[in-house]
């Protein structure tokens, strides 16, 4: 059995309104009146092979976070059945919670502010079941992972934000588990550690540890993800290995400014087998497919038409997958 499995998860949050209205609360606490709830994650399935690192991609809201509580034991859902590490997610919750290891993003709350770094870090490893000469070794070894070596006398209320992430995922990386769940773990990092945290967490997958990493950084995601999901609203998107993500909307962006577009060079490129979108903006046409190959043809075919002005090409990113599917769901939600 694969270390993650989840199937038809739904979470939804109560919508409290602003201010206290005990009418309308005990109302609703009598079923008198209806509850209003937010879903936060609809029906999402899918599960993570051992030694993969999975990516959950999402703007704002999209239930990247709660999705990580749930595969923590943290959050429990409504409906839906989840097995993390073979422990079914409601009937064995404690042995979730200390079979994974989970990166909170604003997890340095937790963390005493009168106590240094270094001491903060010997309670933590202590609370989850170290012996003490093991977790002096382990400090040691994660102070050196994150950067934070020569700060370990400092206190937390003294840290940047950045060296508050750093300490957090420090605290995150003191027990060896199977799974680690980590929530926007460069997050205000500096971009040279946050290169040395990447490089660890590559480090991981070569050491047969499952990740989950919840990011906005889209260029990060294609180059450590295995596999990605794309989550919008609580709905998956997208759900597939990240090069056939990538691919989604064609291997190449072909980008060519023209005088004018006439509705024959329309038709005259989308009639080719190789192109699989083309996108009209203003002089501009974006055509997505197998473009490299075939860039004579279409130039040709332009020219044809009108004159061009100018001409690029790159291979689609994980960016503008992303940008494209969140857009199109964004526009159907709007004429909905
Ligand atoms: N405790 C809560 N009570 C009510 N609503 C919540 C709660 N936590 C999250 N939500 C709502 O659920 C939705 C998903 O939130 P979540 O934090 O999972 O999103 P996210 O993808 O992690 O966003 P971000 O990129 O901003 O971190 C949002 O609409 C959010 O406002
Ligand atoms: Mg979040």
């Amino acid at each position: 059995m694969n270390p993650i499995e989840i199937e038809n998860i739904t979470k939804k949050y109560r919508v409290r309104e602003k201010g206290f209205n005990w009418k309308k609360n005990l109302k609703q606490l009598l079923k008198i009146e209806k509850q209003d709830y937010l879903t936060a994650l609809n029906k999402v399935s899918f599960s993570v092979k051992k030694g993969e690192i999975f990516g959950i991609l999402g703007p704002n809201g999209a239930g990247k976070t709660t999705l990580i509580k749930i595969l923590a034991g943290l959050l429990l859902p409504e409906e839906g059945k989840a097995a993390i590490n073979n422990y079914d997610l409601i009937k064995d919750r404690e042995k979730i919670r200390t079979s994974v290891n989970i990166l909170m993003s604003g997890g340095w709350i937790i963390f005493d502010y009168k106590l240094s770094i270094y001491n903060n870090l010997k309670f933590w490893g202590v609370a989850e079941g170290l012996r003490l000469g093991e977790v002096k070794e382990r400090i040691e070894e994660v102070l050196k992972i994150v950067g934070l070596h020569e700060k370990k006398d400092d206190f937390p209320e003294n840290l940047s934000a950045g060296l508050r992430q750093k300490m957090n995922l420090a605290r995150c990386l003191l027990s060896d588990r199977p799974v680690y769940l980590l929530d926007e773990p460069t997050s205000n990092i500096d971009p040279y550690s946050a290169e040395f945290i990447r490089k660890f967490i590559k480090e991981m997958k070569k050491n047969g540890k499952t990740v989950v990493l919840a990011t906005h950084n889209l260029w990060e995601a294609e180059m450590l993800c295995d596999k990605i999901a794309i989550l919008n609203r609580g709905n998956i998107l997208a759900l597939d290995e990240t090069k056939a993500i990538k691919e989604r909307i064609g291997k190449e962006i072909l980008t060519v400014e023209l005088e004018k577009i006439t509705p024959g060079l329309i038709r005259g490129i989308s009639s080719f087998g190789f192109v699989e979108k083309i996108v009209e903006e203003k002089n501009i046409l974006k055509i997505y497919g197998n473009i490299k190959r075939n860039m004579p043809t279409l130039i040709d075919t332009c020219r044809k038409y009108t004159n061009i002005t100018g001409v690029d090409m790159k291979e689609s990113s994980l960016n503008d997958v992303f940008l494209q599917l969140i857009t199109e769901k964004e526009k159907t939600m709007v004429m909905k």
